[in-house]
């Protein structure tokens, strides 16, 4: 009775009688040894974990988590308040009614969390021989043994702090600076600005970008949430279109049912910041005839429009003192010759270098004006693969930034990928640009 009480106590009444339910279900299938440990009853030819969590969607009462797996299987998470992993709950991939089986990635969503609180946890799944709908058998459960950690967010994070990369475009050499970096920082989470992906086609080329990121640093998302925030080459490929596979799109319930598809955007508080993602989409209009007429980006971006609308009115966005915006394609370019992306149909003109959106007129028209009203100190881009810094001017009073991307710097030694740290400093926001090649500082700027 006791270990029931305990869960109800920091999960909350459904995801714990959710795990309740599946562990009874469990007991029943499954034989248990003497020391209590349930039976592996085949040889496996190979351990069924196959990678690190990969924390994702951080909120305030929910975390997302996903891992690679050999076989057939039904992932979990043990969930725990203390170091030690005493009395933990198990959540099961899939929720509550059919757990989900899956050969190649458990997608777990751990509910019902304390905001601004500590956890611990350890992942493990279930192997099923799956031969049929009637005939199936669970062979038992696996575990990597491996404890990690996560904190919640929420208005009474303290020291909370963020950080971004963007534009990885799988280049592992350029992964590995910044996930160096990531790690010597330590922030309480990581925006992902868009373009990790180049183009995937299948689940396994998504999860070399998403999941087995870096040979040297496979636990580079086990304690330290990452929000992914889509580029445009995020949208490429036929798994992309289906990408919240991997990398699950956010909580339902953070957003009005209204909102129910905009599984990227999130405003959600860390201490004394509100961080707000957007998706500006694809860098072509839908008419362009390259794209087939299966974008609805138009459309994507209104319906996120009346998000921002009503998200700025609510208590997470205004009774923060410091607001910052991310999105992937810049919302301001002040260079003429830069393609503003509504060029009709096709993204042509002789007035432009590239034919497709250097930067988002379309967005900043629909979303600067709201930016402004809520009170957002800086912008957050990427896209351009070139970091550049704008100051706030008449008409724009949010700053606007572009972090650096992977570029060959044997072709132009002037680009250079960036991770942009965000904490506050003394009672403002203190937003520094580390270039991780050259290992310098190549911005330090404060708001507030
Ligand atoms: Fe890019
Ligand atoms: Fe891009």
């Amino acid at each position: 009775m006791k270990g029931s009480i305990n869960r109800r106590g920091f999960l909350g009444g459904f995801a714990a009688a959710a795990a309740s339910a599946v562990a009874a279900a469990q007991k029943q299938t499954v034989p248990e040894t003497e020391a209590g440990t349930p039976a592996v009853q085949t040889e496996p030819s190979k351990p069924l974990i196959e990678s690190a969590p990969v924390l994702q969607n951080a909120a305030e009462t929910s975390m997302g988590v996903s891992f690679a797996v050999s076989a057939d299987a039904s992932g979990w998470v043990d969930v725990s308040r203390s170091s030690d992993m005493s009395n933990p709950v198990r959540v099961y991939s899939g929720g509550s009614g059919m757990m989900d089986v899956n050969d190649k990635v458990a997608l777990v969503r751990i509910r019902g969390l304390k905001p601004a609180t500590r956890y611990w946890y350890r992942i493990g799944a279930d192997r099923i021989d799956y031969q049929g709908g009637y005939k199936m058998k669970n062979l038992g459960s696996e575990t990597d043994g491996k404890v990690h950690s996560f904190a919640t967010l929420g208005a009474a994070v303290k020291d909370g702090s963020f950080c971004v990369i963007n534009d990885t475009h799988e280049r592992k050499p350029c992964l590995d600076l910044v996930l160096s970096k990531i790690q010597e920082l330590k922030p309480s989470v990581v925006i992902w600005n868009g373009d990790a992906s180049n183009c995937s086609e299948t689940i396994e080329k998504a999860m070399d970008v998403f999941i087995f990121t870096h040979e040297k640093h496979p636990e580079y998302a086990a304690d330290t949430p990452y929000m992914f925030l889509n580029g445009n080459h995020d949208f490429r490929g036929r798994f992309n279109r289906r990408l919240y596979n991997l990398m699950m799109f956010r909580e339902p319930c953070e957003r009005d049912p209204k909102f129910a598809e905009l599984g990227r955007n999130f405003a959600q508080r860390l201490g004394d910041i509100t961080l707000i993602g957007l998706d500006t989409g694809e860098d072509k209009l839908d008419t362009n005839r390259h794209f087939a007429g299966i974008f609805r980006m138009a459309e994507y971006r209104e319906l996120q429009t009346r998000w921002l609308e009503e998200v700025i009115e609510t208590p997470a966005v205004k009774e923060s003192k410091y607001k910052v915006a991310f999105c992937h394609i810049p919302l301001f370019d002040p260079r003429p010759d830069r393609n503003p992306g509504d060029i009709a149909p096709d993204d042509e003109s002789p007035l432009y270098k590239n034919n497709w959106a250097s930067w988002q007129r379309t967005c900043a028209k629909l979303w600067g004006p709201l930016l402004a009203k809520a009170g957002v100190q800086l912008v957050v881009c990427a896209h351009q693969h070139c970091f550049r810094y704008n100051p706030p001017e008449a008409g724009r009073p949010w700053a606007h930034l572009v972090g650096g991307g992977c570029n060959d710097v044997t072709k132009n030694p002037a680009l250079f990928p960036t991770v942009i740290e965000g904490r506050v400093v003394d009672g403002r926001l203190s937003v520094t640009v580390h270039d991780v090649l050259y290992k310098r500082i190549a911005l330090r700027q404060s708001f507030g």
